[in-house]
């Protein structure tokens, strides 16, 4: 089976591998990507590594692994201490920026507007948005998974329709990141299904050309049975993507529906 869009794994550190083992990583994904690419591989390491992650992939494999921000702010300059613009990141060797992390939301406020306005910063800076989205269990219980998730969705479709098909969704349900409870491959195409549905209430283009990875205690066992639904097109990978067997295994199993 192939799939309609180049499936894309994306690996978020978090705030983890900040040393040599970073550097290290990265040289080793790099070189396990040098070949032909039919999918798409991405790292999303910790700010202060973010130059040297991107020189290694530099000299290793030119092109072949994407550097993505964990986080960004959405002025351009200005007195705000501690953050980075888009154009900062652009500098230090970022393609991508990871925008709404369930962590983001939870432990540093950020909301459906706050998330908007970063997405609207990334897209005029040139810099591909990989949008965060999903429900806790509470919310799950309560019946109200694709409430939530339309909520945080139409936050920013629009702005993604201005280029469609270049910026990213994660669903990733709050209640399977760093659990080890994945959501089942049904309960994912659900979700994915519907988030396609109601992208194409904005536009044909965006909704057949927009990515949506799952995100969730992805692991390379869990991975192949994932990436066989329709419309589940990869994954954003927290714990799994700091080693680089467990996160090649998850590549591998995207590799075979690509
Ligand atoms: P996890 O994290 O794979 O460790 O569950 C996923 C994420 O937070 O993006």
């Amino acid at each position: 089976m192939s799939k309609p869009r180049r499936p894309l794994i994306a690996g978020n550190w978090k705030m983890n591998n900040g040393g040599q083992d970073g550097i290290d990583l990265a040289r080793a994904i790099a070189a396990e990507c040098r070949g032909a690419n039919a999918i798409e591989v991405v790292v999303a390491p910790p700010a202060s590594l973010l130059h040297r992650v991107a020189e290694m992939i530099e000299k290793v494999a030119p092109g072949r692994v994407g550097i993505s921000a964990q986080n960004l702010h959405s002025e351009p300059n200005g007195a705000f201490t501690g953050e980075l613009s888009a154009s900062m990141l652009l500098d230090a060797g970022c393609q991508w920026v990871i925008i709404g992390h369930s962590e983001r939301r939870q432990y540093f406020g950020e909301t459906d507007e706050s998330v908007r306005a970063k997405t609207v910063a990334a897209m005029k800076a040139g810099l591909l948005p990989i949008v965060c989205i999903g429900e806790t269990l509470a919310e799950r219980d309560a019946g109200r998974t694709l409430e939530v998730v339309y909520r945080q969705l139409d936050a920013f479709s629009s702005v993604i329709n201005e280029k469609p098909g270049t910026a990213v969704i994660a669903y990733e349900p709050v209640w399977a990141i760093g659990t080890g409870k994945v959501a089942t491959t049904e309960q994912a195409q659900e979700v994915h299904a519907a988030i396609r549905k109601r992208l194409e209430g904005v536009s044909r283009e965006l909704s057949r050309g927009t990515r949506i990875l799952y995100g969730g205690s992805v692991k390379a066992d869990n991975a192949a049975g994932l990436f066989g639904q329709a419309d589940i097109d990869g994954a954003l990978v927290g714990g799994a993507s700091l080693k680089l067997d467990s996160f090649m295994g998850i590549v591998s199993a995207a590799r075979q529906v690509a």
